[in-house]
């Protein structure tokens, strides 16, 4: 039997090892303000961030196993299709992972999910880009 908080290898879900919702609520605080300061990024986001900032540590929350309140909200995430009216090009592309990177850096993560979520963010950027 597998608990739901458990992954098919017995490891606890990414969320769970880095301590829940708040360690993605700080991540998404730390990722905009870098957002703020790259004007690349800033000017394709609305003047008013707090429903970008709700959606994105939703997503993540569910992503990496917490719960599925984003699905439930936003319905399937199709994030290509979501990301489709912005060019996103190589320079945004990477001045997003700048972004987050700087997140990640300053967050409480170990070793393991820190590598793991830089991955993640690196992979999911470059799937993103659409020019
Ligand atoms: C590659 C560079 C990226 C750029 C320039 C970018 C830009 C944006 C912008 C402008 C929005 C709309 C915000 C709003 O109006 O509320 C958005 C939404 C979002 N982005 Fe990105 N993004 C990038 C990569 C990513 C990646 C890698 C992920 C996943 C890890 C991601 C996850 C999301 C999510 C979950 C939303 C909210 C979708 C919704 O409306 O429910 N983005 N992004």
């Amino acid at each position: 039997m597998t608990s739901p908080a458990l992954t098919n290898s017995s490891q606890a879900s990414l969320f769970d090892r880095v301590g829940g919702v708040e360690f993605f609520t700080k991540l998404v605080e730390d990722f905009y303000s870098q957002v703020e300061l790259a004007p690349v990024l800033r000017v394709m986001y609305p003047e008013d961030l707090t429903e970008a900032k709700a959606h994105l540590a939703l997503f993540l929350v569910q992503y990496f196993g917490g719960p599925a309140d984003y699905q439930a909200l936003r319905g399937h995430p199709r994030l290509r299709m979501r990301h489709s009216p912005y060019v996103i090009d190589v320079v945004a592309r990477d001045a997003w992972i700048a972004a987050m990177l700087h997140g990640v850096g300053l967050s409480t993560a170990g070793p393991t999910e820190r590598a793991e979520l830089i991955h993640y963010f690196d992979s999911s950027a470059h799937s993103l880009q659409n020019v």
